[in-house]
């Protein structure tokens, strides 16, 4: 058995002294973004520390913990609190909880993140559903020995986040006359954010927003077939003539006035997806 393998299995072993649960949704929540959980049915809730294998979130704004429970009647785990390469870890360790959330049963999964709008028409605030990447980070989950047991050598991308969902999240978001964009998110390792002629340039070659996350999450769950389904709330305005000092508290304030919309989408589309 491969060490990916052999890590994977145990954290799951961990995990299953908690919990029988067989969710099929899995949720990443973003800088800000970690009140979804409180419109869940909690189950149970385990931190990072106790599992084996996973990193433990350095960021203040993360919590750092596995939430199991119901969304909508729909048995989700959520993760709340996410990695980045920007605190040192590896992209596989950003995203070996993806692995684990294969392993326990987990079909579809929906990513969260803040992010600067780069796109004109984009105002903080905002909601973007994914539709395309760009993964600016220098490196790929992927790098290293394949796995075939967990997906394929040389994954497809053509289709990175799921057409059957983001219709499912657009039809969501119409049915509350709640405006959604529909865009390219690039990933860039951060942590410090960018300069005028790195926005000049990030929205040159197609991206509307940019952020330090998703991508790796997105690679690694599309390797092993799960659907994604993507969704970005902007955090600041990045026009690079007209560009404002950002500071940190700036971002989660954006995050945490948009949080309820997410919440609401993201409970509509779980309770849309069959
Ligand atoms: N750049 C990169 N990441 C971000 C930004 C940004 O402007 N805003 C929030 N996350």
């Amino acid at each position: 058995m491969s060490e990916l393998l052999q890590h994977i299995d145990e954290a799951v072993a961990e995990i299953r002294k908690h919990t029988d649960a067989t969710p099929t949704i899995g949720i990443i929540l973003g800088t800000g973004l970690g009140a979804l959980v409180d419109r869940m049915e909690i189950s149970h809730t385990i931190t990072y520390q106790t599992i084996p294998h996973f990193p433990t979130s350095t960021v203040e704004s993360h919590s750092g913990r596995l939430v199991f429970g119901t969304i909508s009647g729909k048995s989700v785990m959520v993760m709340q609190g996410r990695f980045h390469q920007y605190e040192g870890y590896s992209l596989q360790q950003v995203t070996f909880p993806v692995r684990v959330m294969k392993m326990l049963g987990v079909k579809t999964l929906i990513v969260s993140n803040a992010c600067g709008g780069m796109n004109p028409l984009y105002r903080r605030g905002d909601l973007m559903l994914i539709d395309d990447h760009i993964n600016l980070l220098g490196d790929n989950p992927l790098v290293g020995p394949n796995e075939p047991a967990l997906g394929p050598r040389f994954p497809d991308m053509s289709e990175p986040y799921s057409r059957r969902l983001l219709e499912i999240a657009e039809r969501c978001a119409l049915a509350r006359a709640q405006k959604v964009h529909r865009g390219v998110y690039v990933a860039v390792t951060g942590p410090n954010l960018e300069t005028r002629a790195e926005y000049r340039f990030l929205r040159l070659i197609g991206a509307d927003v940019v952020g330090m996350s998703t991508v790796p999450e997105c690679i690694v769950a599309r390797h092993m077939h799960m659907d994604v389904l993507g969704i970005s709330i902007i955090t600041d305005e990045c026009f690079p003539d007209s560009l404002q000092p950002v500071h940190l508290e700036h971002v989660l304030e954006a995050a945490a006035k948009a949080e309820p919309i997410l919440t609401t989408l993201v409970t509509d589309v779980i309770e849309h997806i069959s």
